[in-house]
């Protein structure tokens, strides 16, 4: 028995996570248990989940978010491996609910699988998003090589200055990763700073931020564009790095070549 059975719309969303998982691990970029998901699945929550009794104790968040009041989650687990998830995604993460203090989370469904140690940064960023109106469920982390090296030199982790850079590889950058790449300096892994300093690279209106030496954090509605948007921005890290490998610095689209893209698609400025 899954919490999915029976509930076709909570499978399908879930099933989105383990193919993202499976280009995660194809892509290169999870590495062991590199990289985490969360989803907020509460839309799909009905009367009879909503009963059912906790699998785990209630576990503190390291953070009060009234935001997530009633909010419901799937995971990846801690220490999980992506091309795991990608077969068996109830196996290596879990459902969980925020209990009603809004500081503590149970796991209901399927196995107590303990939730990704980045959770302080997942939760807060969902709490951020639904206080905003955001129609943003999903958030990946992930270490998608070509973009965690810009972040070794210091040139690239100036404010824009590889937002700039990867725009002008090629259009599709700009297209569709419109709000660019917001920076986060180097923090521990899963500390509470780290989430705060996350929410407010996004508050600055990015769609995907760069932990300085360690990976990425997206948002988006679901998985498949959280996933899409790191994707086009590791691609253009890639161009970049090609044309450098080639033996010289890549040209680069122009500024008027890029307004004009803005202009004609309708891009945020
Ligand atoms: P978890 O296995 O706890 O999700 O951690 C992976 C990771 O990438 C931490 O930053
Ligand atoms: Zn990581």
């Amino acid at each position: 028995m899954s919490i999915l059975d029976n509930r076709p719309e909570l499978r399908a969303e879930i099933e989105k996570v383990a193919e993202v998982a499976g280009y995660l691990w194809q892509k290169g970029w999870a590495e062991r248990n590199g990289g985490n998901i969360t989803v907020n699945v509460t839309r799909f929550v009905d009367d009879t989940m909503m009963a059912m009794p906790a699998i785990s104790e209630p576990r503190p968040i390291g953070k009060t978010l009234p935001d997530l009041k009633g909010c419901w989650f799937y995971c990846k687990g801690t220490g999980k491996r992506m091309r795991d998830l990608a077969r068996e995604p109830m196996a290596n993460g879990s459902i969980i609910r925020i209990t009603p203090d809004c500081a503590h989370y149970e796991i209901v469904a399927d196995s107590p699988v303990s939730p990704t140690s980045e959770l302080p940064s997942h939760l807060a960023v969902h709490g951020y998003l639904l206080a905003k109106g955001s129609p943003y469920r999903a958030s990946l982390h992930t270490h998608p090589i070509e973009l965690v090296a810009l972040t070794h030199s210091p040139k690239w982790m100036e404010k824009d200055a590889a937002t700039r850079m990867l725009w002008s590889m090629i259009p599709e950058t700009k297209a569709f990763c419109p709000r660019g790449l917001g920076i986060v300096p180097y923090m521990l892994p899963s500390s509470v700073e780290l989430a705060d300093a996350t929410i407010k690279a996004i508050d600055e209106d990015y769609d995907v931020v760069m932990w300085e030496k360690h990976g990425v954090f997206a948002v988006d509605t679901d998985i498949m564009d959280a996933f899409d948007q790191v994707d086009v921005l590791n691609k253009a890290a890639q161009i970049y790095i090609s044309a450098k490998n080639m033996g010289f610095e890549p040209e680069g689209m122009t500024d008027a070549q890029m307004h004009e893209l803005s202009t004609v698609f309708g891009l945020p400025k």
